[in-house]
């Protein structure tokens, strides 16, 4: 059997990286971590407990008490838990993903929630999605790959997600906030979203998912 590697994928929001990394550690039977969905669990506990996402050191302590965990017989239904509570859903509501930016800003929290990755990662085999996954995370890691969209493709994904799901949204405002948040996250002072001089960069704009998995596993291949 081939040895286990480890996987980085990062990239901007909504470029297609936990859909192709989860798609991906399925295929090779490895572990998947969604790193974004931490950060989400951790500020949705932020917006419960009515902190101010500026403070870092409340939240630290938050953080410093709390369990986040995957659950994932079959990947394409991971669940996500926060000390045991099932918040999969909740994490993706519209509040958590206009405030996830500021939360992951701080330094302190990034230390911690790169530690915890990093021990997750500790045995190879495993696909990590993220920001800052082939940069701080997992530096060594054996493949890296960085997935690239247009803004416009990645708004009318996240629109066709969202029709599909029944809700009602605005193009335009969609479009907005994926600017936003790319913005946020590649500006902020502490690991921000950068593509590692070792990465692979791919574009999937006009890919479909089956496209941008086979280009990584023929890179697995080489
Ligand atoms: O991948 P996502 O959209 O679920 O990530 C949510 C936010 O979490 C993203 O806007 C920035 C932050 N994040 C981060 O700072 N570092 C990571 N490794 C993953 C996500």
């Amino acid at each position: 059997m081939r040895r286990k590697i480890s996987i980085a994928i990062d990239g901007p929001a909504s470029a297609g990286k936990s859909t192709v990394a989860k798609l991906l550690a399925q295929k090779l039977n490895y572990i998947y971590v969604d790193t974004g969905a931490m950060y989400r669990v951790l500020t949705y506990a932020v917006l419960k407990a009515q902190l101010d996402p500026g403070d870092e050191n409340k939240i630290l302590s938050l953080l410093k008490k709390m369990t986040i965990s995957f659950t994932s017989e079959d990947l394409s239904q991971q669940r996500v838990w926060m000390n045991g509570e099932d918040v999969t859903e909740e994490i993706r509501a519209d509040v958590v993903t206009n405030n996830v930016s500021e939360v992951s800003a701080h330094k302190k929290i990034r230390e911690e929630m790169v530690a915890r990755q990093q021990a997750m990662g500790a045995d190879g085999g495993v696909v990590m999605d993220g920001r800052d996954i082939g940069t701080a995370v997992m530096p060594k890691a054996e493949l890296k790959i960085f997935l690239v969209a247009s803004v416009e493709e990645r708004a009318r994904r996240r629109y066709e997600e969202n029709i599909s799901k029944g809700m009602t949204v605005d193009f335009e405002t969609l479009k907005r906030e994926i600017a936003e948040r790319d913005y946020k996250d590649s500006h902020r002072k502490n690991s921000p979203l950068v593509q590692a001089a070792d990465a692979v960069k791919i574009d999937t704009t006009g890919m479909t998912i089956e496209e941008v998995v086979s280009e990584i596993e023929k890179i697995i291949e080489i």
